[in-house]
């Protein structure tokens, strides 16, 4: 089937069979690998990815069933080689060991961030419940977001003038 959508800004028309998820079309079709499958099943989080600017799991979604949306991906976050605010605010804190959970708590902080600059820690921690990591711990992720936001909010007032 065919499909349309954008992903990081650049439009895209692929041939998907009705039963590709939309992670396995990010990942082996567009070669989009940041986006990690761990459990598959709907549970950690690695797979998190932006669709019309809310958090969503593309291991749990059809790729067809993105059709006509906007997309982004880890790899949409940073501007060629100019990490996010939100990804130097990763690696200021040391917010990863593996990195396989990184791209999820990127996308899934980004959507948050982007519409609720000022969330609370505990906004954000009630939120990042939803992505699960083994090694590092949740407090420097967490401090890492909260470092963020002054970013967030920087964008948001710019927004309005
Ligand atoms: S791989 Fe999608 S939630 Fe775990
Ligand atoms: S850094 Fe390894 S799972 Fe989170």
């Amino acid at each position: 089937m065919k499909v349309e959508f954008e992903v990081n800004g650049r439009p895209v028309e692929i041939d998907v069979a009705p039963r590709t998820t939309l992670a396995d079309c990010l990942r082996q079709q567009l070669k989009l690998t940041g986006t990690h499958l761990g459990c598959e099943h709907g549970v950690c989080g690695a797979c998190t990815v932006i669709m019309n600017g809310a958090a969503v799991r593309s291991c749990l979604m059809l790729a067809v069933q993105a059709r006509g949306a906007s997309l982004v991906t880890v790899e949409g976050l940073s501007h060629g080689e100019d990490l996010s605010p939100l990804q130097a605010a990763f690696r200021r804190h040391n917010a990863l060991q593996c990195g396989f959970c990184t791209p999820g708590m990127l996308t899934t902080l980004h959507a948050l961030l982007t519409r609720e600059p000022f969330a609370s820690e505990e906004r954000i921690r009630d939120v990042l419940s939803g992505n699960l990591c083994r090694c590092t711990g949740y407090i420097p992720i967490v401090e890492a977001a909260l470092d963020a936001r002054s970013a967030y909010q920087a964008a948001a007032g710019s927004d309005h003038t």
